[in-house]
């Protein structure tokens, strides 16, 4: 299959934890080869959109958050939260014509993460996780590794206990560790032999600051034992 066709697919995919995205940021994000611009405003939720602007094709991603609006970092043009263009610096008594307009896609936020879709269509929901309530970030890495390495190398892991692993959705899995601990990995194809990989846990019991911070450090180890040819054991906490 080609890169492009994977682009148009009507699926969510996971491109970040949502507590990364700080208010008043723009980001670059890859997916598929496909270069997006993930912003949020002052206030609100954040946003998918491709990082390219309609004017002269600079980058999005490199512009200015004012308020709830995208200004571009090349000659100003200031775009509004549903993609129109709202003013140009360089005619300001110009209404902006409608069809000025970035290249918005479809945003979610659900279970810590942000969810993108690039169909036109969307019909796609986003994947329902068991225990809905409660997920926490842990961490994000990206990998040199394809989506699928990504996800055997998740698979195939001794956890050091008993561990249940099912997939609720292309490019998304989940792990039940012991009795009360479910790990969801968000796999975030970047090309052919990159992945992004952002994890969230939901705990019975009350969270546990400490737990998250290990479990970060578990994840790193993962990254690496992926990278470094699969195989490979989950770090025991008396090893971290
Ligand atoms: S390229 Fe963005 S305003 Fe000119």
């Amino acid at each position: 299959m080609q890169i492009n066709d994977q682009v148009e697919a009507d699926r969510w995919v996971g491109v970040a934890l949502d507590s990364q995205i700080q208010s008043a940021s723009s980001h670059p994000v890859i997916l598929n080869g496909r270069e997006l611009a993930l912003w949020r405003g002052e206030s609100g939720p954040a946003r998918v959109w491709d990082d390219r602007c309609p004017h002269r094709g600079m980058r999005l991603s490199f512009g200015f958050v004012r308020g709830n609006t995208l200004r571009c970092l090349y000659h100003g043009w200031t775009y509004g939260e549903n993609g129109h263009c709202e003013a140009i610096p360089a005619h300001p008594d110009l209404a902006p014509p409608k069809t000025i307009c970035a290249s918005t896609h479809g945003t979610a936020a659900k279970y810590g993460i942000i969810w993108v879709n690039l169909s036109a269509t969307r019909a796609a929901h986003v994947p329902d996780l068991p225990n809905q309530p409660g997920w926490l970030p842990v961490r994000s890495v990206h990998l040199r590794a394809s989506a699928p390495q990504v996800l055997d190398g998740i698979a195939e892991f001794d956890y050091g206990e008993p561990a249940r692993t099912s997939m609720p959705a292309q490019n998304a899995c989940v792990v039940v560790l012991g009795s009360d601990t479910q790990l969801f990995f968000a796999l975030q194809p970047i090309g052919l032999d990159k992945t992004g990989l952002h994890v969230v846990v939901n705990e019975s019991g009350e969270p546990q600051i400490p737990r998250r911070q290990r479990l970060a450090r578990q994840v790193a180890r993962l990254r690496d034992t992926i990278e470094a040819g699969g195989g490979g054991v989950w770090p025991s906490p008396r090893t971290l």
